[in-house]
């Protein structure tokens, strides 16, 4: 019995791409302890430190205690928490926009959006590097899916011209910063040629905060509470007429319990210290100021690439940098393309100096 399903997980194993599931508790902001290990994690995507944040905590615990724990149902129907409403309102302030709104996560917003959006007849253009969550919500739509070669705007004008008058609607997806490789996407670009082509774009900000880009009617911006922001939930943000579309036909927002107040709360309290403070910029300084120890090219973002090729080989190492204490991304296909497993190296405005040299010092001499 279940011999088909056995044969695939052996298979992963021979080719290293096993997935193992390690207990790992997260003690402080980039601190983990395993078994009775501590580590401190340049793999998690908390870039401005705020999962272990005081004020997050103190909101959630005081949520928690004026509304229970869990959301009861669907924001349709009892879960509509009153903080949803300050939430989105204050999201579409932060990305100077109409409005937004909020999903469970950022995997469920992405395929709520992508498949209210678009389907049967219409047309997809993604960047070929866009998250799994949107590569599923394409799937889902089944819209006609083509994809153009990374941050490539010829390709992507070359398939609009020869493709878009087929199809009745068109959607273009990207990412601000692209999550395996750090780099930033070409999105005042695409914007031009989704006015040019009557399209929308939707760009993913999962792993950035919003910088340099300007609020327009065809661009929708979605992203993730999860990473830093230090909470929960997925969002996206745009013009209003959209937004409210949105609200009534994104399936995943719909038919599925609302996000703890908790979590809302926290959420919250994260915006507004985002608000206040330039954290984004001390993160990227930081991945900065790694790379130069590293003698690696200056990245665009807080993500810092070190591409390995063997999947076998970028386990061993972060196995390596793991007995000194560190814990680093081990990223390996199907996530990355095949033959092109490679280190990940997540910075976080909480990160310390000595433990960036500490690192870059091990990892020099693993790389060697
Ligand atoms: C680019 C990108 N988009 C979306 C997601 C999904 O967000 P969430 O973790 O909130 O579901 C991730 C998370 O891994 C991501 O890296």
């Amino acid at each position: 019995m279940f011999s088909n399903y056995i044969n695939d997980i052996e298979s992963l194993k021979k080719q290293n791409l096993y997935r193992k599931l390690v207990d790992s508790n997260s003690i402080a902001s980039n601190i983990i302890n395993r078994e009775k290990h501590r580590y401190i994690s340049f793999a998690c995507n908390d870039y401005l430190g705020l999962s272990h944040n005081s004020a997050l905590k103190k909101s959630a615990i005081l949520a928690i205690k004026k509304y229970g724990v869990g959301a009861r149902a669907s924001r349709y129907i009892t879960g509509n928490n009153i903080l949803y409403k300050k939430l989105e309102k204050a999201l579409a302030k932060f990305y100077k926009n109409d409005d937004a709104l909020v999903f469970s996560s950022g995997y469920s917003c992405a395929i709520g959006v992508v498949k209210a959006l678009v389907g049967e007849g219409d047309l997809i253009i993604a960047d070929k590097l866009i998250h799994a969550c949107l590569i599923d919500g394409a799937q889902l739509s089944q819209a006609k899916f083509i994809r153009f070669d990374h941050n490539n705007l010829e390709h992507c004008l070359k398939i609009l011209q020869e493709n878009r008058h087929q199809y009745k609607k068109c959607l273009i997806l990207t990412e601000t910063i692209f999550s395996m490789d750090g780099d930033v996407g070409k999105i005042a670009e695409l914007l031009n040629l989704a006015n040019k082509f009557d399209a929308i774009l939707l760009s993913d900000d999962a792993h950035g905060l919003g910088q340099n880009i300007e609020p327009h009617s065809r661009h929708l911006q979605m992203g993730t509470l999860s990473k830093a922001f230090g909470s929960l939930g997925g969002f996206v943000v745009g013009d209003k007429i959209l937004i409210e579309y949105l609200r009534q036909f994104s399936r995943s927002a719909i038919y599925s319990t609302a996000l703890p107040p908790a979590i809302l709360a926290s959420s919250l309290q994260a915006l507004k210290i985002i608000s206040k403070k330039n954290l984004a910029q001390k993160s990227i300084e930081i991945a900065q100021y790694f790379c130069q120890l590293m003698n690696l090219l200056k990245p665009e973002s807080s993500i810092v690439i070190i591409k390995i090729g063997e999947s076998k080989k970028v386990v061993e190492i972060a196995q390596k940098v793991a007995k000194n204490g560190f814990l680093i991304g081990a990223i390996r296909p199907p996530t990355v393309p095949q033959n092109q497993a490679r280190l990940r190296l997540t910075f976080s405005a909480s990160h310390r100096k000595n433990d960036i040299k500490k690192l870059a010092k091990i990892l020099r001499e693993i790389l060697k």
